[in-house]
């Protein structure tokens, strides 16, 4: 099991991590099973490291991120750092952004899918998640030159977490992902 404190893949809006210590110290001792049902940036969940969750996000282009760092994160990892190679400009952001947008028209969910989404939250302006009304990503660039997007460790102790652990992700509207709640 991962021993590393894992954080967050992806800076998310609403994201918990400055709350984690005051959510943690409010759970209950003990439960019998772990429910997150609007999952974001997972900051709860890799805080508290339950070894049994059903996490859920209604974001189809998430829930595939957490699903190939579970099941391909050598292939997200490298397809990742071949993007970060290059010196990135507005010419290249947009170009991907295109790219990722031929992914999510044609809902490939995949490896590149989740390089894609983890390069872009880097570099967009203020790493926002948003589309239009035909579900394609629109943020702008965000005029920074950054380096590497990945903490290969964080990545790699995620993926662990989620392997090792009784993890379900499901995609979702929050209501029906918390039908199972007695
Ligand atoms: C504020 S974020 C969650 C932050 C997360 N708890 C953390 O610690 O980083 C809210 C998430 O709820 C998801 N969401 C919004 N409406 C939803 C719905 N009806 N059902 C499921 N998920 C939904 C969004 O896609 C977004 O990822």
């Amino acid at each position: 099991m991962a021993e590393r404190r894992m954080s967050p893949v992806l800076k998310w809006a609403g994201g918990k991590t400055q709350l984690l210590e005051q959510i943690a110290a409010n759970m209950p001792a003990s439960y019998n099973h772990y429910y997150e049902p609007f999952i974001g940036g997972a900051a709860v969940l890799l805080g508290i490291s339950p070894t049994q969750a059903f996490v859920n996000d209604v974001n189809e282009q998430l829930v595939n991120l957490y699903t190939q760092l579970k099941t391909a994160v050598d292939s997200v990892i490298r397809m990742v750092n071949e993007m970060d190679a290059r010196p990135c400009d507005k010419e290249l952001y947009y170009a991907i952004r295109e790219l990722y947008n031929k992914k999510i028209a044609a809902k490939a969910f995949d490896a590149e899918c989740a390089a894609l989404m983890i390069w872009i939250n880097k570099h967009c302006f203020n790493g926002l998640y948003r589309v239009n009304n035909r579900g394609l990503f629109n943020v702008p660039y965000n005029n920074k030159v950054n380096g590497k997007s990945i903490d290969e460790d964080n990545i790699r102790a995620i993926s662990e977490y989620l392997r090792q652990s009784d993890i379900t992700i499901t995609c979702l509207d929050f209501e029906r992902a918390c039908d199972g709640i007695a």
